[in-house]
C-alpha cells in the first residue's frame, strides 16, 4: 500500500525486440513515450532478454530486431538527451537482482500471474515449459525495482506484471528491511526530523496502521520527500516504519495508465502482429496507400449507394486518430448519407498515415547511415542505466547480508 515517494519522478518501460514495430505500437506505446520525457525522468530500455523467453530457439534475427527497434524510437521522437535508452541484457544488474529476487519469489504468485496460461495457449507451436518463461514477470519486476521507479507506462495487459513487482518489492522489505537495530535506528531517524514532524509523522502512522488511512500514509511520504535533514537510508526506514515492514529498499511502482486510441489493423481487429494486419513505420509508403484502399470498412456499406456507420468502420477510428474533427464530421455526414464513397473518406486517412511513414523513415534513414551514432547513443544510455543500477544493487547486497569483498 505504499504511495509513490512525491519528488520520485522515475518512470521506466521497455518493449521486447520481436520484429518490425507497426502503427500500433507506435501509437499504443512509443508515441505516450515522446510526451513523457518531457514530463518525467524517463528510462526506456529494449527488453532483448525478455524477448529470449518466447524465442529462446532461433536468435540469429534478435540483434538485427535490436537495432531496428531502437531506430524506430529514435525516429519516432525519443531523444537521447530526455531520456536513457539502452538495451536491458547490456546491464547485467538486471540479471542479478533477477535471480537474487527468485530466491524469495514463491512459485504459486508466478503461476497465477494470467499471461503465463494465456501466452503458453496462444503460442501453442512453441514448447514454453521453460523455467526462463515462467520467470517472465519477476525479470520484468527487477526491471522495474532496479531504478526505484515510480510510474511504469505499459497497457492494461501488463497490469498483472506491475502488481506482482509491488508484491515482490514489498515481500523483499519485509524480510530484508528488518535491520538487526531496526527499532534503534527508527528512533535515531524519529530524532532527525525534528520535535514537529516526528510528532505529526507519529500521528499519520498511527492513522494508518490504525484505520488502514491511504492519505495519511501519502502524507507521511510528502513529509519524508520534504525533509532535507533526513539521509537516504532513515528516510527509508521510516518509509518502511510507516507500513510496518523493515527498511523499505525497493520502491513499490505504480502503473501509468494512459488513454491511448484503438488502432485498428488493416482486417478491422486490433492492430497485431500475430493478426497479420499491420501496417509497418518501416514499410513503403506507397504499398501501405494500396493496403488501405483495400482496408475492411463498414459491412453494411456493400454498394455506393448504401449509407454506412462510421461507429461500426475501423477506418473512422483511423480518421479519429488522425484527422481534424472538421474531416471526421465530414466523413461521418458523407458515410451516413452516402454522400462520399468509402475510397474519398479514406483517401485523408491515407495521406496522414504516408505523411507520417515518409516523415519517420527519413529519419530512421539518417540513423541507418550513422550507426555509430546508434551505437553511441545506446552505449551512454547503458552506462548511464547500470550507474543507477548499481547503486540499488548495492543496497540489496547490503540488505542481504552480501556486502562482502
Ligand atoms: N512485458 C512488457 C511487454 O511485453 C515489456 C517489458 C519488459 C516491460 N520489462 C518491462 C515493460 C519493464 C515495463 C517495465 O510489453
Ligand atoms: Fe467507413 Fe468511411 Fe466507408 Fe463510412 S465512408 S464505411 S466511415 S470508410
Amino acid at each position: 500500500m505504499s504511495a509513490t515517494p512525491a519528488n520520485n519522478r522515475r518512470v521506466l518501460s521497455g518493449m521486447r525486440p520481436t520484429g518490425a514495430l507497426h502503427l500500433g505500437n507506435y501509437h499504443g506505446a512509443l508515441k505516450n513515450w515522446v510526451e513523457l520525457q518531457y514530463q518525467y525522468e524517463c528510462y526506456f530500455f529494449v527488453a532483448d532478454i525478455h524477448a529470449l523467453t518466447t524465442g529462446y530457439e532461433d536468435t540469429s534475427q534478435l540483434e538485427s530486431n535490436v537495432w531496428n527497434v531502437v531506430i524506430d524510437w529514435l525516429a519516432a521522437g525519443l531523444n537521447p538527451a530526455s531520456s536513457t535508452i539502452f538495451i536491458q541484457s547490456r546491464v547485467p544488474e538486471h540479471s542479478e537482482l533477477h535471480l537474487l529476487l527468485s530466491m524469495v519469489t514463491p512459485l504459486s504468485w508466478l503461476e497465477r500471474v494470467p499471461t503465463y496460461k494465456d501466452q503458453q495457449e496462444q503460442l501453442k507451436d512453441k514448447d514454453l515449459a521453460m523455467y526462463g518463461f515462467l520467470g517472465y514477470p519477476l525479470l520484468q519486476a527487477a526491471d522495474i525495482l532496479l531504478y526505484k521507479t515510480a510510474f511504469v507506462p505499459v497497457g492494461e495487459d501488463q497490469v498483472a506484471h506491475v502488481e506482482i513487482t509491488r508484491e515482490v518489492a514489498r515481500r523483499f522489505n519485509h524480510i530484508y528491511g528488518r535491520e538487526p537495530d531496526f527499532e534503534a535506528k527508527v528512533e535515531k531517524a524519529l530524532k532527525a526530523l525534528g520535535t514537529r514532524n516526528s510528532t505529526r509523522y507519529s500521528e499519520l502512522r498511527r492513522l494508518y496502521q490504525e484505520k488502514g488511512d491511504a492519505e495519511a500514509i501519502a502524507k507521511a511520504h510528502s513529509l519524508l520527500e520534504g525533509t532535507a535533514r533526513l539521509t537516504l537510508a532513515d528516510r527509508e526506514r521510516l518509509i518502511g516504519y510507516l507500513e510496518g515492514t523493515g527498511r523499505s529498499y525497493l520502491v513499490e511502482p505504480e502503473v501509468l495508465l494512459t488513454a491511448t486510441p484503438k488502432v485498428p489493423g488493416l482486417d478491422g481487429r486490433k492492430m497485431s502482429k500475430s493478426y497479420g494486419n499491420t501496417i509497418g513505420l518501416r514499410e513503403d509508403p506507397d504499398q501501405v496507400a494500396k493496403k488501405l484502399k483495400g482496408m475492411v470498412t463498414d459491412p453494411a456499406r456493400q454498394r455506393r449507394t448504401d449509407p454506412g456507420d462510421p461507429d461500426k468502420c475501423p477506418v473512422f477510428d483511423l480518421h479519429k486518430i488522425y484527422s481534424s474533427s472538421d474531416t471526421q464530421a465530414w466523413a461521418a455526414q458523407g458515410c451516413r448519407t452516402a454522400g462520399i464513397g468509402c475510397l474519398d473518406c479514406k483517401k485523408p486517412v491515407i495521406d496522414a498515415v504516408v505523411a507520417q511513414l515518409r516523415d519517420m523513415q527519413a529519419r530512421a534513414k539518417e540513423f541507418e547511415e550513422n550507426r555509430d551514432l546508434v551505437r553511441g547513443i545506446i552505449a551512454e544510455g547503458n552506462e548511464k542505466a547500470r550507474d543507477v543500477a548499481r547503486q540499488t544493487l548495492d543496497e540489496v547486497h547490503q540488505a542481504m547480508g552480501m556486502n562482502y569483498r
